[in-house]
């Protein structure tokens, strides 16, 4: 009886015994192809050498306000102002004021009226980048990125798991875009394709024939125009930005704009993106991009209240641009300065704050613009961009913005000469 009743009982468990372990914390696999490199690996040595008591001179990042270009006042005199008035959320797409300044605005640069519900406010344009891509894509789609681009294209497209494929920009022809292998690359997987206007990192800007060109494009082959336009009111001399919307008005388009640079407010976080064009077909990603917006609530709410400020005010943008304006002539010092050193060149930017420097190879033989910026940084503490962060295929490429005043400009641009006389690479 007893050894029936002992059968029956469950066995006592034999537990492995405790072995204490580690947390291990691995990153998704979906960062894997997340480079993110102007903000990588040579920008956290510049931070060390900094943290080690060096001074650095950073040329690598387009942020106005650090290098003596204020905010002007009456922006942040609305935000100060309505600060009272911030402290909660806010509607998920933004303050209705807000929106409808930047509608008004841009049916003053010749867009057909917008609806309110079609403009997202967002915390800077690179959050909208992320919700209009995690919006839109599915894993094989394929979208169309300038070579050079702004970095955060390639690798938001790419943390949504679709490929960014990039068209070439023709340097002999001043940046525009090679409109030749830009067709040779559409696929049927293309869902949508990235116009960069000014360009950034090469100052380009696009006449009405090449913005034409896009709108073509994207009609026969179904795509979604992303037209990133927050350097719109950074250009020079006469040229003058036209809105791919005002022109590609039967496709659907997506504009972006912001703050952070021609308002030299980067740190308020605060850009937008508006929806116009073909919206007929387009009810569920529309409808995804306001839950999106929903879903992280709100933008920074006190920054809102400066975009009417910002858009209805005094445009002192204008008298930075303009012949003798600051950043006009610190465009104007690059340029020559560059095309003084053997062996560097750059076209002149029509537009934006910066500069993307040629470096010949046969004079120079680079193999790695990555390495070659680190070491010159260590050497000459001068942090710059090397061009492959752009996705520029070849190691003959840096980026410099010209926002510092012309004797931090030429003090780099000396070293730089020096550096590479000294350092064949
Ligand atoms: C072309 C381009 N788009 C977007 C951004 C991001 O702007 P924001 O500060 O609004 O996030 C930048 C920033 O440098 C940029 O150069």
């Amino acid at each position: 009886m007893l050894l029936d009743w002992l059968l029956q009982c469950p066995m006592p468990r034999t537990d492995p015994p405790l072995v204490p372990t580690e947390l291990s914390v691995g990153a998704a696999d979906k960062l894997a192809s997340v480079g993110y490199d102007i903000r990588g690996p040579v920008h956290e040595h510049a931070l060390r050498l900094e943290a080690a008591g060096h001074q650095i001179l950073k040329l690598n990042i387009g942020n106005p306000a650090i290098f003596g270009f204020d905010t002007p006042p009456e922006v942040l005199a609305a935000l100060i102002r309505n600060l009272p008035n911030a402290q909660g959320y806010c509607e998920s797409k933004g303050i209705v004021s807000a929106r409808a300044s930047i509608i008004e605005y841009y049916a003053s640069r010749g867009l057909a009226p917008l609806d309110l519900e079609h403009v997202f406010i967002g915390n800077g344009v690179s959050e909208l980048v992320g919700i209009a891509l995690q919006a839109l894509l599915n894993a094989g789609d394929e979208v169309l990125v300038p070579a050079p681009d702004f970095p955060l294209w390639t690798d938001t497209v790419h943390l949504n798991g679709a490929q960014p494929v990039h068209y070439l920009c023709d340097e002999s022809a001043d940046w525009q875009p090679d409109f030749d292998d830009l067709l040779a690359k559409v696929s049927p997987r293309t869902r949508a394709l990235v116009v960069i206007n000014p360009n950034n990192p090469t100052g380009a800007v696009y006449s009405k024939d090449t913005l034409r060109r896009f709108a073509e494009i994207a009609d026969a082959h179904n795509l979604l125009l992303f037209a990133d336009e927050i350097y719109e009111r950074i250009v020079y001399d006469d040229e003058t930005h036209i809105p791919l919307a005002s022109i590609a008005t039967d496709q659907l388009v997506i504009t972006f704009g912001g703050l952070s640079k021609a308002y030299r407010a980067a740190g308020l976080r605060i850009g937008w993106m508006a929806l116009s064009g073909q919206l007929k077909h387009a009810k569920d990603y529309i409808d995804g991009l306001s839950m999106l917006a929903a879903m992280r609530l709100c933008a920074n709410v006190p920054g809102q209240y400066a975009i009417p400020a910002a858009l209805q005010g005094y445009q002192c943008i204008d008298d930075l641009t303009a012949s003798e304006g600051r950043l006009a002539m610190q465009r104007d010092f690059v340029a020559k300065r560059v095309n003084d050193i053997e062996g560097v060149s750059c076209v002149t930017p029509k537009g934006a704050v910066y500069a993307f420097l040629r470096i010949d190879t046969s004079i120079y033989p680079i193999k790695d613009d990555e390495r070659m910026v680190l070491d010159f940084l260590t050497q000459e503490k001068v942090l710059l961009a090397h061009g492959s962060a752009f996705h520029w295929p070849a190691p003959d490429h840096v980026r410099l913005i010209f926002l510092p005043n012309i004797e931090q400009l030429e003090l780099a641009l000396s070293r730089f000469e020096r550096f590479l006389r000294g350092n064949p690479h």
